[in-house]
């Protein structure tokens, strides 16, 4: 394959404009501290080699404190345990104006993509809050800024109509879909992977790779390119859509195809990465879910900082209810929302382990042979598991899970209604309806479940074949036939 390529050799390869930015790039992660979710160890956030899991095998989560722009000290976060009469409103509201004031910045940033571009980009609109980095070492496309469509009963306008039967479908009378196949590769992977490759260039690394069941490749493939570096991505031959397989060899990408599953990839891809010094990553890698936590953040802004009750999306390798729920935990101990979003994770049914392990009480930690029709989250042992375990716990959140055929049925609600996904991310929907079915959510409670990918990135499973599958005579009266008018 060739890679001659090292994570750690930074002064020449980063690409970075000046050295000063590199050194101020590189001082700012260094006083991250990398905390072991499991034992509580900590690392520096800049060590030589690259370093993605604690010495005892657990993984790593970014600790840090926050700072308004000319603040003179840190804000202090508030504990996670305490009553709503004691909530300050106020004490978010510097942060809230900050965000505010950037998200209605003018589109020009191509004139000045160093200043400029960070405000606009759905993640580093919230820098502060995501990685302290130099604004001109940030690599964004930019990403973010999806639509949150009203889709429930009460919330959708008369103009919405197609869009109210997720509202029906569900039984939510305050709906909200955050679409995050709205991203430039069509899925929410780009939130993490800009702060993935912002990390990799200040280390001046050349070849960056993961695992991936298709979403996270395409965007590591675009991103790398972006950058200037090699992209490397493993992929489960024969087990992911074609469309996203497209874009990783568009994009450049050297993509190697493993004879085995998805859970057998990200063994390998962590040992390449340890042993051939090439920059890991995926979800593994803490920088990234600093990124995806812009999910949240974005939510809650588009929300004017009203915290939703509930927070539905589908689960797979667990780097997103992880990042979603720190990022709802950060924001509510700054005071930026009032009280804590609950967290539903929810499974396909044959790639069940995180349930099975909440069905337990967490007594262990599952693992399974992934089966299902929703590739993206064909997965069996992932690898977030006790980032989001706590998560689960904390807010006071649950995991679910959704057959085929409710995950089927729920994209067909969701693509006839216009907005349309890709058939894992209607596990969202799928598994809202469950829970409103049983009680656990009430109808009346707001309620944003996540659309993880774009309906384009799997263009067969669930799409119906109607008369636009045949061709028939370019005459008006077989149009008139083939019509039924
Ligand atoms: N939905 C889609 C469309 C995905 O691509 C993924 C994950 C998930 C949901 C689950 O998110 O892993 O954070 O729990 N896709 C990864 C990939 C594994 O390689 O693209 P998660």
């Amino acid at each position: 394959m060739g890679i001659n390529s090292v994570d750690g050799d930074a002064s020449g390869a980063s690409g970075l404009s000046g050295e000063l930015s590199y050194q101020a790039g590189a001082e700012a992660l260094a006083a991250l501290s990398l905390c072991c979710v499991e034992c509580g160890a900590t690392y520096g956030g800049f060590e030589p080699k690259a370093r993605y899991r604690c010495d005892c095998g657990g993984v790593l989560d970014i600790e840090t404190t926050f700072q308004l722009p000319h603040a003179k000290r840190a804000s202090t976060l508030a504990p996670l345990a305490r009553r709503e009469s004691d909530v300050m409103p106020l004490a978010g509201a510097p942060w809230r104006q900050l965000f505010d004031e950037r998200a209605s910045a003018a589109p020009i940033w191509p004139l000045s993509p160093d200043t400029l571009l960070p405000d606009r980009s759905g993640v580093w609109r919230y820098r502060e809050l995501i990685l302290p980095v130099p604004t001109e070492a940030i690599v964004s496309r930019p990403e973010g800024n999806t639509g949150l469509y009203p889709v429930g009963l009460e919330n959708c306008s008369a103009s919405r109509i197609g869009h109210r039967q997720i509202g029906t479908f569900t039984g939510l009378e305050r709906l909200f879909l955050k679409h995050e196949g709205e991203n430039p590769t069509g899925s929410f992977k780009d939130r993490g992977m800009t702060a993935g490759v912002t990390v990799a260039r200040l280390r001046g690394a050349r070849a960056v790779a993961c695992a991936s069941t298709g979403n996270t490749s395409a965007s590591l493939a675009s991103y790398a390119a972006q950058a200037g570096m090699q992209g490397i991505v493993f992929l489960p031959a024969g087990q992911i859509s074609g469309g996203k397989l497209a874009q990783s060899l568009a994009y450049g990408a050297t993509t190697v195809q493993i004879a085995g599953d998805f859970d057998a990839a990200m063994q390998l891809v962590e040992q390449v990465c340890n042993e051939l010094g090439v920059y890991l990553l995926n979800s593994l890698n803490p920088f990234r879910v600093e990124g995806q936590k812009a999910i949240g953040l974005e939510i809650l802004q588009q929300l004017d900082w009203q915290a939703p009750d509930w927070l539905v999306l589908p689960a797979g390798n667990l780097g997103n209810t992880s990042a979603i729920g720190k990022a709802f935990r950060q924001a509510y101990q700054l005071g930026l929302i009032q009280h804590l979003p609950r967290i539903a994770s929810i499974q396909a049914s044959g790639a069940n382990p995180f349930y099975r392990s909440y069905q337990q009480g967490w007594a262990h930690r599952e693992r399974v042979h992934a089966q299902t029709i929703a590739s993206a989250i064909k997965i069996g042992d992932p690898v977030s598991y006790e980032r989001a375990r706590r998560i689960i716990e904390e807010s006071h959140g649950l995991v679910a899970e959704v057959t085929d055929e409710e995950i089927l049925a729920a994209k067909a609600v969701i693509d006839r209604s216009g907005i349309g996904c890709e058939p894992a991310s209607a596990a969202s929907i799928a598994g809202a309806k469950k829970l409103v079915a049983d009680g656990t959510i009430k109808r009346d409670e707001r309620v944003v479940a996540i659309l993880t990918g774009h309906m384009l990135k799997d263009s067969t499973t669930g799409i119906p074949q109607g008369i636009s599958g045949q061709a028939i005579e370019p005459t008006f009266d077989a149009v008139r036939k083939a019509l039924k008018l």
